[in-house]
């Protein structure tokens, strides 16, 4: 896809490793300038990034950072063309285990985060059109047990997608969702002991069953570059999964 995102200017949460930074390589690659706003290592990140990356101190749950983010980079970039929200954290457990702090702090960073971003760079996005990927999560389309929290979140994160594509289809900004099954980022890294404690199969195992094999975060990158592209000017308002057909499974 090397130039199809030639000229474009994108800001990306969470893109100092995992799946936030193959999206900012992948969408450097096809010619974008990107703005990596990370709560950690946005401006280490940006630097490895080069082609004039910048990297902004970012803590979704802020207003005021998020406001500061999005003029940063605004001002530094000479307006924003795509918005990617893709910053997320994750809990493991029973609902019924699941602390009220944890219950906040995944709704704080999952949904009022993203919400938040966009409130603040609609503007930026309107004045001439653009697009917005959601980073969701097959969980948030199907429950998944010992990830209730989660998938509720990103079942917010889904309606979200789909209230902002209709309130800005007249401004010509699109919004789509992603929602990876498991990617090999760190996140899965942290979570993998705890799952196998929980359930007695180890992760290996329940991810081979599920979708054959981890994907990589560049098979994440690769469809939000195609949604933050012209190439897909008619897709709006949808929530693509990249399982690789787990949730296709029923025995
Ligand atoms: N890895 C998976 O299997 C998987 C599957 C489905 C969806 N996702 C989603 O993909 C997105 C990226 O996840 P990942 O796997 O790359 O995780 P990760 O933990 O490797 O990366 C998350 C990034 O978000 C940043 N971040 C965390 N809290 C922040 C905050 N308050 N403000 C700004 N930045 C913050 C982190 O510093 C990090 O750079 C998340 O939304 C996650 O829910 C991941």
């Amino acid at each position: 896809m090397s130039g199809s995102l030639h000229g474009k200017r994108a800001l990306i949460t969470g893109g100092h490793r995992g799946i936030g930074r193959a999206i900012a390589e992948a969408f450097t690659e096809a010619g974008a300038v990107v703005a990596i706003a990370d709560i950690e290592g946005a401006e280490v990140a940006a630097k490895e990034i080069g082609c004039g990356a910048i990297g902004v101190a970012c803590d979704v749950r802020s207003a005021d950072s998020v406001a500061a983010a999005v003029q940063t980079t605004t001002a530094s970039l000479g307006g924003l063309d795509v918005l990617v929200n893709n910053a997320g954290v994750e809990v493991i457990g029973p609902l019924h285990e699941t602390s009220e702090a944890d219950f906040d702090r995944l709704v704080s960073i999952n949904v009022r985060g993203p919400w938040l971003v966009y409130k603040h760079a609609v503007p930026a996005l309107i004045d001439g059109g653009g697009a917005i990927v959601n980073i969701a999560s097959i969980s948030g389309v199907v429950a998944f047990p010992l990830l209730g929290i989660y998938s509720a979140t990103k079942a917010a994160l889904i309606r979200l997608t789909e209230a902002m594509a209709l309130e800005l289809r007249d401004h010509r900004v699109r919004a789509n969702a992603i929602c990876p099954g498991f990617v090999n980022t760190e996140m899965v890294a942290r979570t993998s002991d705890v799952f196998g404690d929980i359930t007695g199969m180890s992760f290996e195992q329940m991810v081979t069953q599920g979708q054959g094999e981890m994907a990589a975060p560049a098979d994440i990158a690769g469809l939000a570059t195609y949604l933050a592209s012209d190439t897909a000017s008619f897709v709006n308002g949808t929530a693509i999964v990249v399982d690789g057909g787990m949730n296709l499974r029923r025995v």
